[in-house]
């Protein structure tokens, strides 16, 4: 059986550091700030956003709530980015997407200050983290944090090593890719129309599933002794667990998965919780370099 990648508490590692050194900076008079914002009533996204500004409250930060009604025009949400990106006791701003539809969240994300873009979506931040540029770049959070849990099993170096990406968002597939190759791994990124994927993602020692499909990947698409990164969080029916009640499962069918995988992050309780400590590392990193 797999050894199970805990991301819980990986990212209780990466809080208990960010409050630590947060602690620090604020000696020195620089307190880290993060804004976040939200635009309508999307449960899920209500849920992810109280989340963020507790955890940001949690390792003493400032942390600011801007919640706005689903018709705020996109000029308003433009002008309030411009008052954050003004204000010098914000270091990290994040909009949650998604943006209702009448939003043009390519052009929100652009108006975002790349020096505060601890989402990391930001054309700049793109650009850097694909010419290699990380040590000055905000890197997503998701891939960010399924990197260092990989780090824990296969080190920094991933020399010599296949790497499976299946997914090509511009939040994970794509930005997991770039960092799969910083650290030297072989990469494929394969999505939809890839051709024999089960075949593909069997020559994997890598495996990352970021496809918003539940437990597409199965058990037999996984090279014996692979690592395998579920990124994934889908809300399925649970009929047993009673009537209307649901359950979350990944990307990955992980009973069968870990029978074969030498490591595996499970889901609920994997990548989830790393994404919301990355933010709050990005946030703090955000403020050392507005202290200078
Ligand atoms: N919605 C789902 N994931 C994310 C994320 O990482 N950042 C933002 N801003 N919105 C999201």
């Amino acid at each position: 059986m797999a050894d199970i990648i805990d991301g819980k508490t990986i990212a209780e590692d990466v809080i208990a550091r960010v409050k630590q050194e947060a602690a620090t900076l604020a000696g020195s008079g620089v307190k880290p700030g993060l804004a976040v914002v939200i635009v309508g009533e999307d449960p899920a996204s209500q849920v992810y956003v109280a989340s963020k500004s507790r955890r940001a409250k949690e390792c003493g930060f400032h942390s600011v709530q801007h919640s706005l009604p689903a018709d705020t025009p996109e000029d308003a949400l433009v002008a309030l980015i411009g008052e954050l990106n003004a204000d010098p006791a914000i270091h990290g701003i994040l909009v949650q997407l998604p943006l209702p539809g009448h939003i043009d969240a390519g052009r929100i994300i652009q108006t975002i200050a790349p020096g505060k873009d601890v989402d990391g979506f930001h054309f700049i931040n793109v650009g850097k983290l694909g010419t290699g540029e990380t040590a000055s770049a905000f890197v997503p959070c998701t891939p960010a944090g399924a990197m260092l849990m990989l780090e824990r099993v296969r080190g920094r170096d991933l020399s010599g090593l296949n790497a499976v990406v299946v997914g090509r968002s511009n939040i994970v597939g794509k930005p997991m890719a770039n960092l799969l190759l910083a650290a030297n791994a072989t990469v494929t990124i394969a999505h939809s129309r890839t051709k024999d994927l089960p075949a593909l993602a069997r020559t994997a020692d890598i495996l990352v599933a970021a496809v918003g499909r539940p437990e597409m990947i199965r058990g037999d698409w996984v090279k014996p002794g692979a690592t395998v990164i579920d990124v994934g969080i889908n809300r399925v029916a649970a009929p047993e667990k009673g009537e209307g009640k649901t359950r979350l499962v990944g990307d990955v069918a992980y009973a069968e998965a870990s029978a074969n995988a030498g490591a595996i992050t499970p889901v609920p309780g994997g990548v989830g919780p790393m994404t919301i400590a990355m933010l709050m590392a990005n946030t703090l990193t955000s403020a050392f370099r507005a202290a200078g």
